[in-house]
């Protein structure tokens, strides 16, 4: 089929690319701008490996065509962490061996930044509510549930202006590219 030209906004920049109007968004985001930290496990919407934000919005880039996304910001993995040190949420999925097989990771972060901040106080249910769409196949979800609960913390102290207590505890945080605390 013939390409088309499609530009995309990814992270703050702009990527000129021509692709088949076919084209899935999460393989343009990996083969044609060389972001490869959004991952592709089904490619049918069902485990989240491709989630990525399009105007913020958690979505899973494996059901969109790229030309779709064309006048929308998208944010990927590679926005979440700033001056080479990682954000609240993959600090503490770190600290709390959160970070597994690292092939769902990407997508599990980027749905769990997202909630945390429209939910920055879950509960154990509703962190295990909100990560029922991402697949962790190793089954080991415990871990991720710790490192979750522990961001949220974070963000807690940072909202009410209190310094992170444990030196460990990151005090960065980041959305689509753009530090705030
Ligand atoms: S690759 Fe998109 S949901 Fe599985
Ligand atoms: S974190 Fe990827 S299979 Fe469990």
């Amino acid at each position: 089929m013939n390409e088309v030209p499609v530009t995309l906004w990814v992270n703050g920049q702009t990527y000129a690319v021509r692709v088949s109007p076919r084209k899935l968004l999460s393989d343009v985001i990996r083969e044609d701008i060389g972001l490869t930290g959004t991952h592709v496990g089904c490619e049918h919407g069902v485990c989240g490996a491709c989630t990525v934000w399009v105007d913020d919005r958690p979505t899973r880039s494996c059901l969109m065509f790229a030309i779709q996304a064309e006048g929308h910001a998208v944010t990927t993995i590679e926005a979440l962490a700033q001056h080479g040190q990682l954000n609240v949420l993959q600090q503490a999925l770190h600290e709390e061996h959160g970070l597994q097989c690292g092939f769902c990771t990407p997508g599990i972060v980027m749905t769990m930044e997202a909630y945390l901040h429209e939910h920055p106080n879950p509960t154990v249910d509703d962190i295990r509510d909100a990560l029922s769409g991402n697949l962790c196949r190793c089954t080991g979800y415990q871990n991720i549930v710790a490192g979750v609960q522990k961001a949220a913390r974070v963000f807690a102290q940072n909202s009410s202006g209190a310094t992170s207590a444990a030196g460990n505890e990151s005090t960065h945080l980041s959305e689509g590219g753009r530090e705030y605390v």
